[in-house]
């Protein structure tokens, strides 16, 4: 056979795979087994391939794939696989569909969703992007974790506007809604252009008032010009997927989180948030097509697009159990896991008890222990935790859809049973 017969017989296959994929079902489907019942919360977990001999309560730090996220992404695989050319053109638009699942998660439109690889990217993102003059300054505290803080070093170093860290409590378990917004409030000069906050601390399990912040901001911003308003930045990680409250509620400008931890989406996946994008610069050339805003923040380049468009399925999966029913259940766990640890004579709670100052992360100190040696003590009696890293190490737990209240227990017999 000649090379333009071959050619044309590649064409004529490449068609038949193009009408295949567009006649057969959507391939990013949501699936999940035909006898799944997203108000049991055994279906639920049984989604998960984690070992069930653990009570994993560190589930958060790096999702494991629940079964329908598994599926997409096996599926995509495949299909970029078997005919990487026509798969990607095939599946063109994918993003927008993920865009549009997350904006309906997140409250807002496609338009203000820019996805990312993880919520260090879209701070990176954030404050490489961020129009900042060197007279302005940067208010922050010091309960960020250590890389939303790199990159406002990194973005002070650009543009010469300082940055400055304040403690918005001492003690992490007295803190109160007034005591931390009034600390904000108190920081916040005439210069001052970005305040960076984080939603849920992965260093003491406070969750920050984001709405009672901004209001307090919107009263600041009252008389301010639009270039000089202070901006609300704010790393939602540990409470996105975890808190029953929509992003485009929580009255910050912008928000990045990854979507590979409470939500357990797939791995090396994340969005960035924006209100709007005026003070913003793309930092990183798209790929995506079309002239929606959201499209143009986010960072071209081929990459893991089984994964990307799999995020689709997370949100999917996640608004079948029901956003304030996860929040719930999480909130739950976290309450009876306080009340536990509580008792316990050797044990100081670092977590606020109020749920509306904490999400799923419960921090404690064992006496005469340091955190990691506790953690290493508890995987032998079948508890997976962690320890924050952060100078201050503390033991940490997150319980969430992956666990149950009678693991809670079982969590809470395992500490006392620690011994220094
Ligand atoms: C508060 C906080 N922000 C950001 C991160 C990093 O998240 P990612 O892996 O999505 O970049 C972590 C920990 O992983 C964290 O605790």
């Amino acid at each position: 056979m000649d090379e333009l017969g071959r050619r044309t017989i590649l064409t004529a296959g490449l068609a038949t795979a193009l009408t295949a994929c567009t006649t057969t079902a959507p391939a990013s489907a949501p699936q999940t087994p035909a006898r799944f019942d997203p108000t049991d919360w055994d279906d639920v977990r049984a989604l998960f391939p984690l070992d069930t001999n653990l009570v994993h309560t560190a589930a958060f730090v790096l999702a494991a794939h629940p079964k329908p996220v598994r599926d997409a992404i096996e599926r995509h695989r495949r299909g970029l696989d078997a005919d990487t050319e026509a798969y990607l053109h095939e599946h063109g638009r994918a993003e927008d569909d993920v865009r549009a699942a997350a904006a309906a998660y997140l409250g807002g439109t496609p338009n203000q969703v820019a996805l990312t690889d993880s919520t260090t990217m879209g701070l990176g993102l954030l404050y490489s992007g961020l129009r900042l003059r060197p007279d302005q300054d940067v208010v922050t505290s010091t309960h960020d974790f250590s890389a939303h803080h790199a990159a406002l070093r990194l973005m002070s170093e650009r543009t010469g506007a300082p940055v400055r860290q304040v403690a918005l409590y001492d003690d992490p378990r007295t803190a109160t809604e007034s005591g931390i917004v009034t600390r904000l409030k108190e920081a916040v000069a005439p210069n001052t252009r970005i305040v960076a906050v984080t939603w849920v601390h992965s260093s003491t399990g406070v969750r920050l008032p984001v709405p009672a912040i901004a209001a307090m901001l919107a009263e600041v911003n009252a008389g301010r010009a639009a270039e000089d308003r202070v901006l609300l930045c704010v790393d939602g990680v540990h409470g996105f997927g975890a808190v029953d409250l929509p992003v485009a509620e929580l009255g910050c400008d912008f928000l990045a989180t990854g979507t590979h931890k409470w939500l357990f989406g797939p791995r090396g996946t994340g969005l960035l948030w924006g209100r709007s994008w005026d003070a913003l610069a793309p930092v990183i050339p798209t790929f995506s097509g079309g002239d929606s805003p959201g499209a143009l923040f986010t960072p071209g380049g081929y990459h893991s697009f089984e994964h990307r468009w799999a995020v689709r399925e997370a949100f999917s999966l996640h608004d079948r159990i029901g956003r304030d029913r996860i929040a719930e259940r999480t909130a739950i766990q976290s309450t009876q896991l306080k009340e536990g640890l509580a008792t316990i004579p050797s044990v100081t709670l670092v977590t606020p008890d109020d749920p509306a100052l904490s999400a799923g992360i419960v921090c404690c100190e064992v006496d005469g222990m340091v955190a990691y040696n506790a953690v290493m003590t508890l995987r032998s009696y079948g508890v997976v935790a962690s320890v924050t890293p952060y100078e201050q190490q503390y033991l940490r737990f997150g319980p969430s859809i992956v666990t149950t209240p009678e693991q809670m227990d079982r969590v809470i017999d395992a500490v006392r049973r620690l011994r220094p």
